[in-house]
């Protein structure tokens, strides 16, 4: 989603402001531009597509000046031309980057073009540049005119303005979309996240929902809704080495998938003591009161919350409720059988997922936020965190942050069933044991490449596919549709096994690929009927199963067989070949696998 960055006080700044997109790349955007100061004039560079195409603008007309922001763009009023390309200048005088959807554009540009104001651009962002402009023309400073701004404006945004009449400021202001100030030894920056600062600094200052900050080279003043001064206090923030670095892998997403054995031994070690005992940092008499959770995220971190529904109700007896975020906060959803709210987000920063969670909290719900991210939004709002190490992630399609999820959340769930006495502690110590060879099998499961590679070249010359699951493996059936259609752009369904005979089983027809995921848990007789009725009626069955269960498999053309199992855990080690199955099948399509079409990697706009 469209990324910020900016810089104040750094010499020949476009060449950082350049560095600092690319580590925003993985977010996704669609077009890019970077705008500094030079000579008392604004100096602008836009270009559509990726960032080497901005990086040859730049190249052929270098961009001077010590001051300076930069911008990537995910396409949402207005198509994707350079003329939407942020960012925007109105007057010569003024520029600005804008993240989030300023929703009440159509108006305040009615109103502005009324006054005689020639907007260049379709975006809801200009309206901020032309604002700005009527602000500082009626003789007001940066403070006064940016709370004249926000006034006005309505939405979610962060954004940052430079004008030639303040050429040593950075204005910037945040309502519900990320934005981060780093602080240097002789300069200022701003990010949209603390990743694309991090080769400048990683003292980093993050502002609060409706807080406005003026940004000099030698520091930051902030201000909170109302114009009055505040301190935030800064932080220091980890380090995040090998970030742009593929580590002599094809794709960041084929690393990614590699890297999950770490991600989930991380995770694990996350959630355990000094003394190597599981626990969820959170003490037993809160574990204890919970008696109701609802669960909201989205996409891929939507399935985990689904998959972890089975193992919280059945460890546990504590019901669960998993909501797509996006709907759960204008749903007016009645809580009272409920009084948690777990918000998971690999980035921490989805702003469905985080409306949701503050609507929870505003519903009395205690919030705890499962996050990769440690210093994401979520994780500074949530009343309880819990962590997954998964490391960045840098491709679009989620593959170790998923696994990592559905590791805490298992542990999570023995843990309340602990607390609540539904399980012993012998039990917990038992299942704990069971989790902790999890990264040892899923090292095994990535022996699978050369097995997959003919059934994704098979899989390929598809128009659609179907995937099939029963209990856990239903949700993960879910997932795996959706990694093949984001990265193949292959149409796929995931369907719950059992579900078929109700209607979807009229889709199949003869070579229909059908991706069938399986454990020997008590649903594999009945799962294994489903099969064959699928099978029955032409579709091709690719088995995606563990050794345990294919004694009784004689309905499958292709089996993709992983170690043996418990069934517990099978969500976790199934999604391995699921992630490899549709990240070979996009290879052999030659699609943009780490950037696919249209997605962002942190969706930050309603
Ligand atoms: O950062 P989040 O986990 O909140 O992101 C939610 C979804 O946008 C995300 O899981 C998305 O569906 C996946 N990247 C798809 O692979």
């Amino acid at each position: 989603m469209c990324g910020i960055v900016g810089a104040v006080g750094h010499k020949q700044c476009s060449s950082v402001l350049l560095d600092a997109l690319k580590r925003l790349e993985y977010r996704g955007y669609d077009s890019s531009g970077i705008v500094t100061i030079h000579d008392g004039k604004i100096t602008l560079k836009r270009a559509v597509g990726k960032l080497v195409n901005l990086d040859a603008v730049l190249s052929k007309g270098p961009l001077k000046g010590d001051i300076g922001i930069g911008h990537t763009r995910w396409a949402t009023h207005g198509g994707v031309s350079t003329a939407n390309a942020h960012p925007h200048v109105a007057s010569d005088r003024v520029s600005i980057v804008h993240n989030g959807i300023i929703e009440n554009h159509l108006a305040i540009r009615q109103r502005l073009e009324g006054a005689g104001r020639q907007f260049s651009s379709d975006t809801d962002s200009e309206v901020l540049a032309h604002l700005f402009v009527e602000a500082l023309d009626s003789g007001m400073e940066p403070a006064a005119a940016t709370q004249q701004v926000l006034a006005e404006i309505e939405g979610a945004y962060a954004f940052a303005v430079l004008t030639i009449d303040y050429p040593d400021i950075l204005i910037v202001a945040r309502n519900a979309s990320p934005l981060a100030l780093g602080i240097g030894d002789d300069a200022c920056y701003i990010g949209s996240d603390a990743i694309a600062l991090s080769h400048l600094t990683r003292k980093i200052v993050y502002l609060k929902d409706h807080d406005f900050a003026l940004v000099r080279a030698d520091g930051v003043a902030v201000y909170q809704e109302g114009g009055v001064p505040v301190n935030r206090e800064a932080v220091f923030v980890a380090a995040s080495p090998g970030l742009i670095n593929k580590g002599g892998y094809r794709h960041f997403m084929e690393k990614e998938i590699h890297e999950q054995p770490d991600a989930i031994a991380h995770s694990l070690a996350a959630m355990t003591n000094e003394y190597g005992q599981l626990t969820a940092h959170m003490s037993d008499s809160a574990l204890h009161a919970i008696n109701g959770i609802v669960m909201l995220a989205a996409g891929t971190s939507h399935y985990a919350t689904q998959i972890a529904r089975y193992w919280i109700e059945s460890l546990a007896g504590v019901p669960v409720a998993c909501e797509v975020a996006s709907e759960y906060h204008y749903r007016q959803p009645a809580t009272s059988p409920y009084n948690t709210a777990i918000a998971v987000s690999q980035s921490g920063e989805s702003l469905d997922t985080l409306m949701a969670m503050r609507h929870a909290a505003t519903c009395n719900l205690s919030t705890i936020g499962l996050v990769n991210v440690p210093s994401s939004t979520i994780a500074r709002e949530a009343g309880a965190v819990l962590h997954t190490r998964a490391g960045p992630e840098i491709g679009v399609a989620s593959t170790k942050s998923f696994t990592a999820q559905l590791t805490v959340l298992l542990c999570f769930a023995v843990e309340i069933a602990r607390a609540k006495r539904q399980i012993d502690d012998a039990r917990a110590a038992k299942i704990h044991q069971k989790i902790q060879a999890l990264p040892g099998l899923v090292g095994k499961a990535l022996a699978l490449f050369d097995n997959i590679r003919p059934i994704a070249h098979r899989l390929s010359h598809a128009k659609s596919a179907l995937y099939l699951g029963r209990g856990t493996l239903y949700p993960l059936a879910l997932e795996g549709a959706l990694k093949l259609k984001e990265l193949s752009y292959i149409h796929a369904e995931g369907f719950a096994s059992g579900e078929m005979k109700h209607g979807p089983i009229a889709l199949i027809e003869d070579g229909l690929p059908v991706v069938a995921l399986l454990s020997a848990d008590g649903l594999m007789a009945k799962a294994s009927n489903n099969l064959r009725e699928a099978s029955a009626r032409g579709g091709n069955i690719i088995l995606i199963a563990d050794a345990d269960t294919l004694a009784e498999v004689d309905y499958a053309s292709a089996v993709i067989e992983v170690p043996p199992v418990d069934p517990l855990l099978a969500p976790i080690l199934l999604s391995v070949p699921a992630q490899i199955l549709a990240y070979l099948t996009a290879v052999e399509k030659g699609t943009d696998v780490d950037q696919p079409r249209n997605l962002a990697k942190s969706v930050t706009v309603e």
